[in-house]
């Protein structure tokens, strides 16, 4: 079943960034480097048209360093866009920030044209831990529980230099159903809006193809490229102990544990998408999104006629 969550607060975080948008230079989109296509949000690409853009992706320490290379070519290949890799771990995240800022907008600095930075990314994506290192101050609460809201601050990177915090959620719709399981596994969706075993088993498909030996190596296993993703699950849970009632394995224990251990990086460093892979699924998820609109469609019309809210269309005359 495919994931859909809604944190709410959508319309005013909206709202709220359509009008700071108009006073603003640079757009800084916080990506998770271990999903990019997956935890961007295409209704911020709508509201901020036209402002160049930098996407960072953020939590760098988790993936797969070979795979942020080509995430970053493959943004940097854009026009209006640059891309940078960025983690908790580096002390200062502000220099690399505020020189790409300043690449995108060269005739924004000094103190009559300020740059003026807006600052977005999905919930759980390491934007409070960024602003905290920027600030170097508690200045926003970080946490896991993914979804909370904050009112807009205004933070001083330098004179000439404010960055804006967008208060409250832009959530995608997800269209596309391996974003939604990508979504679940790093930890930015709230945990019950989605099933941990379906989406343990979606994980460890893709993480038995792409990364079998990081997998092996954790859990002690072999073969796991073979294994069907059921088995994969229950091996894993029967390595870790997560048994009930005697030796049968309890599965949501094993889900909750493969789920753990890739946010948390145990298992190695990890990237769940390329950028050719998620133009795939993005291209079949607008196909069956469009598919299902004509339906929507089609019975909404059905609805409007049967309660004679529209007239029945004469079919004999268009023939
Ligand atoms: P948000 O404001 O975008 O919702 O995210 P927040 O900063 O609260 O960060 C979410 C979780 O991601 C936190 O972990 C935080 O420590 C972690 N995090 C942020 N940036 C990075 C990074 O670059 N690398 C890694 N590995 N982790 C990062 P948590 O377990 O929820 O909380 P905590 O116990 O670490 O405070």
């Amino acid at each position: 079943m495919a994931i859909q969550w809604f944190p709410g607060h959508m319309h005013l975080t909206q709202k709220a960034i359509a009008e700071r948008v108009k006073n603003i230079d640079v757009v800084i989109e916080l990506l998770d480097a271990r999903l990019p296509g997956s935890s961007a949000n295409p209704m911020l690409a709508e509201l901020t048209q036209g402002k160049p853009t930098l996407k960072v992706l953020n939590k760098q320490d988790l993936a797969d360093p070979e795979r942020t290379v080509q995430w970053l070519a493959h943004y940097n290949s854009q026009s209006g866009t640059r891309a940078i890799g960025l983690d908790a771990s580096m002390a200062a995240p502000a220099k690399a920030l505020v020189k790409a800022c300043f690449e995108l907008a060269p005739n924004r600095g000094g103190m009559v044209k300020p740059m003026r930075v807006l600052i977005c990314g999905i919930p759980n994506v390491g934007k409070s831990t960024l602003i905290n290192t920027l600030t170097a101050k508690r200045a926003a609460k970080t946490g896991d529980e993914a979804g909370i809201t904050k009112l807009e601050q205004r933070i001083s990177l330098a004179d000439d230099f404010y960055l804006y915090d967008t208060p409250g959620m832009l959530w995608p719709r997800i269209i596309v159903a391996k974003s939604g399981y990508n979504l679940a596994a790093s930890g930015a969706i709230g945990r019950n809006a989605f099933d941990e075993e379906e989406a343990a088993l979606e994980l460890l498909d893709y993480l038995k193809t792409h990364y079998p030996a990081l997998l092996e190596a954790r859990f002690k296993l072999t073969g796991v490229a073979a294994m069907t993703d059921e088995l994969l699950l229950e091996a894993i849970g029967r390595q870790r102990g997560a048994l009930q009632g005697g030796k049968k394995v309890n599965l949501q224990k094993a889900a909750e544990i493969a789920i753990y251990d890739f946010r948390s990086g145990v298992i190695g460093r990890m990237t769940l998408e390329t950028p050719e892979e998620f133009a795939q699924w993005l291209a079949v998820g607008k196909t069956l999104d469009a598919q299902r609109q004509v339906k929507k469609d089609a019975i909404e019309l059905d609805r409007k006629i049967r309660f004679k809210k529209v007239p029945r269309p004469d079919l004999r005359s268009s023939r």
